[in-house]
């Protein structure tokens, strides 16, 4: 099974492959265009993390060096306390002791972390060499390899160093996600929930008619891949309309701003970013149904996906939310002193929205 998602963007136009035993195929994909993505017989530093390596690692070499590529290894802590400048200086070691060129390419193969970091390593490497985004998570599948948003953690807070630089080519390959932990594969379906709230009804209505959604085995092949392409295509399809959030790309982060705010609050332990962001996305929909943005049965619809796909959807019991709303207030989505929030109108539709009332947020949450 294979779909291929375009990216239109206009100065960099590339695609997102979706297919089984992808990673095999790598090679021939980066080599095999009649223009080739990155020419046979550059160099590619792949970064990966220990334990998506040990698993993926000689597959991924295996494929590119079959297609004439010199590949060097960089292997980097896994989790977000590494998504730092100190790891990002440990991939520009590896790229000066591989004497990496302008016209060599780095491969993430890993989860958002290691394709953050890779994006932002060889977004200021040499001033820019190119980048493949091979996603092994489903949240890095359908949301952080695509759209070119890199970067690290500053200890002040959550990707606040960063630049915008768009992938040569994703490559997803669906069965990976059979080592995935279950509760990271719920989190990245918090986002194609999300997907289904603000784009695509139609992929709201496919997850509801699925008979489960919290673990990859109860999902299928045909499911998943569906689940994948819908996903990708709707962030291909915002992405493309505005690459550097001016405006409508801002309605990626439903959930996103009260969701930060709780994983914030809860020192980003006992709650990961998926779970947060459904936490949410709940908590948006009460606030939509009290404006009207949308009705209370499809705020039950989407409560009721939520917790099918295994995800919180109350406020962590010790947080306030007097504190959550004042967090909010430092978020990096106020603009001139509003909190800004994505609503969901109606579903398969969203728009952002600061006219919020400090008592409704208060009831929302
Ligand atoms: N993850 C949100 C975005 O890519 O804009």
């Amino acid at each position: 099974m294979k779909s291929v998602i375009p990216v239109p963007l206009p100065s960099h136009p590339y695609e997102v492959v979706v297919a089984t035993a992808g990673i095999d195929h790598l090679g021939s994909w980066l080599a095999g265009a009649e223009t080739p993505l990155v020419k046979p017989g550059q160099k590619l530093l792949l970064v990966s993390n220990p334990a998506i390596f040990k698993h993926y690692g000689d597959r991924a070499l295996a494929a590119l060096t079959q297609a004439g590529y010199t590949v060097e290894t960089c292997l980097l802590p896994a989790g977000e306390r590494y998504k730092t400048l100190s790891s990002i200086q440990k991939i520009y070691d590896a790229a000066l002791g591989f004497h990496l060129e302008r016209k060599s390419a780095m491969v993430a193969l890993g989860g958002g972390v290691i394709g953050d970091m890779t994006g932002f390593a060889a977004a200021t490497w040499l001033r820019g060499v190119a980048v493949v985004q091979v996603p092994t998570s489903l949240l890095a599948m359908v949301d952080a390899s695509i759209g070119g948003k890199t970067g690290v953690n500053h200890p002040q807070g959550k990707n606040l160093i960063g630049a915008f630089h768009q992938p040569r080519l994703v490559v997803i390959d669906p069965t990976v996600l059979k080592t995935l932990p279950p509760r990271e594969f719920r989190a990245g379906m918090a986002e194609v929930i999300k997907y289904g709230v603000i784009w695509d009804k139609d992929l709201f209505e496919t997850l509801e008619a699925a008979p489960r959604l919290d673990q990859y085995r109860y999902l299928g092949e045909d499911l998943l891949h569906t689940i994948l392409t819908r996903s990708c295509q709707a962030k291909a399809e915002v992405v493309s309309q505005d690459e550097k959030e001016a405006g409508l790309r801002a309605i990626l982060n439903y959930g996103h701003t009260i969701g930060h705010a709780v994983e914030s609050l809860m020192h980003y332990r006992g709650v990961n970013h998926g779970e947060a962001v459904a936490i949410g996305m709940v908590a948006v929909g009460k606030i939509a149904t009290a404006l009207n943005y949308w009705t209370a049965a499809a705020e039950t619809r989407q409560l009721q996906l939520i917790e099918k796909a295994g995800l919180p959807t109350q406020i962590p019991a010790q947080l306030k939310a007097e504190d959550i709303l004042a967090l909010l207030q430092g978020d990096k989505k106020v603009e001139d002193g509003q909190v800004r929030f994505v609503i969901p109108q109606g579903l398969g539709a969203a728009v952002v929205t600061g006219d919020i009332t400090r008592e409704q947020m208060l009831a929302a949450l």
